[in-house]
């Protein structure tokens, strides 16, 4: 059998198992960093997150991720309780308990905080939010491309639950990440309404096809900081590359794809629904974009 493999998926680390954890303005070790089961994150998915990563010393691209997490807060009517300063500080206070300066991943979560009854109404989350912030030692680690298949659950239109926002449910991504793990892949691939190929559960999609680039037109998915990037890339070095509707016929008969995502930057994709992507391995278009991102973190955080 194939082993099992997420786009997630890092090197272990035993230094994780010791690391201080931000929870509502304390650092916490690791088994004591805990929030109540009133919380209305746990209690509700109410809550808003950033997934962020540090190199030699650097957040990468942190004004777009304080955009859009205070942008998301606004969106969903929750006060963060401080200003990006604020949050930006906690951040590096946190780097700085675990003596952090490179390879690092942290996931930034605000939740509306507790409640004061186990009920769904906002107007019962009264002292605040709850903010925490995990940092772990994180290389990511690759042993061969990513198997997707397409699943039933699509992604949404914005009148109901808006794609683009990072919101801690994730119950539709999740039940689409089952579904291809019961199909034997690694990941799902999601279409939109209209049956567009669309993003996967958890990065951005691109095919490659005749050396042009293809991603989604962006109306359903996250709008990914490493996929704008990785747009801007294409662009400023030449590379023809589209933002549009293309089916599973296109995505199948491509000669390369692969997902983007602040983890994992550019991760490629050998088989979609039991047929391999070109040769199955990482494509030469997916190796100079990758190049290519590397180059622009070298410079972002030098
Ligand atoms: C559903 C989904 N798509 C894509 C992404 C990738 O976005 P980014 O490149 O900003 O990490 C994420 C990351 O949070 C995500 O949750």
């Amino acid at each position: 059998m194939t082993e099992k493999m997420s786009t997630h998926q890092a090197e272990n680390d035993a230094r994780n198992e010791n690391i201080l954890i931000y929870v509502d303005g304390e650092l916490k070790p690791r088994a004591q960093a805990t929030v109540s089961v009133y919380d209305s994150g746990f209690m509700l998915g109410d809550g808003v997150w950033e997934g962020l990563r540090l190199y030699q010393g650097t957040w990468a691209f942190l004004d777009e991720h304080m955009d859009r997490l205070f942008e998301a807060a606004k969106a969903i009517d929750l006060d963060i309780g401080m200003d990006r300063d604020g949050v930006i500080a906690a951040l590096r206070e946190t780097q700085q308990a675990n003596g952090m300066q490179t390879d690092t991943h942290a996931r930034l979560m605000v939740t509306r905080g507790i409640k004061m009854r186990p009920f769904q109404h906002p107007s019962l989350s009264r002292s605040g939010p709850t903010v925490v912030i995990i940092m772990e030692h994180s290389r990511p680690q690759l042993p061969r491309p990513i198997r997707l298949a397409t699943v039933p659950h699509l992604r949404g239109l914005p009148m109901t639950q808006d794609p683009k926002l990072n919101s801690h449910s994730k119950l539709n991504c999740i039940l689409a990440c089952i579904a291809a793990e019961k199909a034997g892949a690694d990941e799902a691939l999601m279409l939109d309404v209209n049956g567009f190929v669309n993003t996967t559960n958890a990065c951005n999609f691109f095919i490659v096809r005749k050396g042009e680039v293809w991603t989604s037109t962006g109306d359903y998915c996250m709008n990914g900081i490493t996929r704008q990037k990785v747009i801007d890339l294409c662009r400023a070095d030449g590379i023809p590359v589209h933002e549009r509707n293309y089916s599973l016929v296109d995505t199948y008969g491509a000669d390369e794809a692969f997902l983007t995502g602040t983890f994992g930057a550019q991760t490629p994709v050998g088989s979609i629904d039991g047929r391999t992507i070109g040769d199955g391995q990482l494509g030469p278009v997916t190796k100079r974009i990758r190049a290519l991102y590397k180059g622009l973190i070298e410079k972002e955080c030098a």
